[in-house]
């Protein structure tokens, strides 16, 4: 029913703190930009794919990381890559690069390999049963072991089990908006979530520490026996020129809380979205069973499976793991679309480049809320503009885990659907919910059978 009223201030707080996708109606996926208030505060929705060019690449400058992700985050990350700024993200992004290049996520394309092997070993016995489980939970599962063994071997001080509930308790008491954020009571109003978080992060933290030093003391001692993980490669890049021992701890929370629920509620979705279009499951299963008998090598499934990379990036599409990519202009600026009609900027903008309405924008995409995956196959991506689908964002602070992502979720679609089956039941409902990332609201109860 369209609303005759604003909505109140209450009730914006009430939608920011339940489900901030709620707060966006028709007008956001057909205008392509739109200037409202929120909060008092001047914010632009971005969009057009030349206006997301601007801000994010041409002009990106002049763009700085919104208020809202430096309070909720920063205390968490410090100075990792993700809410770092100025001279130490570009010190840090430079640094950090080589540990990225597709050579390295190659590396680790046997490690993902072996953690999806495991994990579905776990799974053959609900499979046989035919068990109903919740996948969002399963996937962070699986997601979390991969990580956990790409990023330091599994060897980290305490057990794993601690240290995923740990990160658990964190995100969800810290990684919250506070709603004295949002009203920008003073300083001295407490934010209970941030209090309550406190503790976990100060044990997190140690944790992260004494990992590192034994680490580091290996790597002096024993310098045979250390593991090729991104925890020594991190170590490595200790130095004057290089980054500092708090820096490469601030980045190591950072590539846990930004690198495995992302992938997992990607992976999650797209199973999700298979389920609900056995034509193209039967398309995504008939090529990974023709590439899994005669390619043993993962690092050259990413290449050879375009069906199922294209089902995953359409399920990126629908639902972005990450929904906003959210700055706040610097200076006044301002935009013309080539029409004779131009945007002005003010500094102190929020400006909000939504994945979330951008991929389901009507003026964009043919059929919008369809589930498409071949608009991904290589021979039909051309027809996509570069600014138009952007799940890793784009520009200078595009993600740095896009090309481990991608592969990660290859290999791990590989493994799972060669050996299983995951169907909807009654109960699958999922309402997408933007907390840290889009989760399905309710969790995501499949069956899942055996193939
Ligand atoms: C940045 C999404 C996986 C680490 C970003 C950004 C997006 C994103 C949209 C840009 C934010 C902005 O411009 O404000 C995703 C999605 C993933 C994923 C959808 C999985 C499907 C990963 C992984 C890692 C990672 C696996 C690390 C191992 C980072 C870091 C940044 C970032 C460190 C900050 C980069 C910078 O500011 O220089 N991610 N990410 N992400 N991501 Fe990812």
């Amino acid at each position: 029913v369209p609303r005759t009223t604003p909505p109140s201030r209450f009730e914006i707080i009430r939608t920011v703190m339940r489900n901030p996708l709620e707060l966006w109606g028709e007008p956001s996926f057909r205008l392509e930009w739109l200037k409202t208030r929120f909060f008092n505060e001047r914010t632009l929705i971005v969009n057009h794919p030349g206006l997301v060019r601007h801000v994010l690449v041409d002009n990106a400058q002049n763009y700085k990381m919104a208020t809202i992700r430096q309070m909720v985050l920063r205390p968490i990350l410090r100075d990792g890559l993700l809410t770092a700024e100025g001279e130490t993200w570009k010190r840090s992004r430079k640094a950090m690069a080589p540990v990225f290049t597709p050579r390295h996520a190659r590396g680790f394309a046997e490690q993902m390999l072996e953690q999806s092997r495991a994990f579905t070993g776990r799974y053959e016995t609900a499979a046989a049963n035919g068990e109903v489980r919740d996948i969002a939970v399963d996937m962070t599962e699986l997601t979390f072991d991969i990580l956990s063994a790409t990023l330091f071997s599994g060897q980290v001080a305490g057990t794993e089990a601690e240290f995923a509930g740990d990160i658990d308790r964190l995100l969800s008491t810290m990684g919250r908006v506070d709603p004295m954020d949002l009203l920008k009571a003073p300083s001295w109003v407490p934010r209970f979530r941030r209090m309550l978080g406190k503790p976990i992060l100060a044990k997190f933290r140690a944790i992260v520490e004494e990992t590192m030093t034994r680490r580091q003391a290996l790597m002096q001692t024993d310098p045979q026996n250390v593991p090729e993980d991104f925890l020594t490669l991190l170590i490595g890049l200790q130095g004057p020129d290089g980054l500092s021992f708090d820096e490469i701890e601030d980045n190591i929370i950072t590539f846990i809380g930004a690198g495995h629920e992302t992938t997992a509620r990607a992976l999650g979705w797209t199973l999700y979205c298979l389920a609900n279009s056995p034509q193209d499951r039967e398309k995504v299963e008939a090529e990974i069973d023709e590439v899994l008998a005669r390619e043993p090598d993962p690092v050259k499934w990413l290449d050879l499976m375009p069906w199922t990379r294209a089902a995953f990036e359409e399920a990126m599409r629908l639902y972005p793991p990450a929904p906003s990519i959210n700055r706040a202009a610097i200076a006044d600026d301002s935009w013309d679309n080539g029409k004779g009609e131009t945007v002005t900027i003010e500094a102190g903008t929020t400006i909000l480049v939504m994945p979330w309405t951008l991929h389901r924008h009507t003026k964009l995409w043919d059929r919008p809320e369809a589930f498409i995956p071949s608009r991904f196959l290589p021979e039909n991506r051309g027809a996509i503009d570069r600014y138009q689908y952007l799940p890793f964002g784009v520009g200078p602070r595009i993600c740095i885990g896009a090309t481990f992502a991608l592969q990660e979720a290859v290999i791990a679609l590989g493994v799972l659907l060669s050996r299983f089956r995951f169907d909807c039941t009654d109960a699958t409902k999922p309402w997408p919910m933007q907390k840290l990332t889009t989760q399905p609201e309710g969790g995501l109860p499949m069956r899942v059978t055996r193939r």
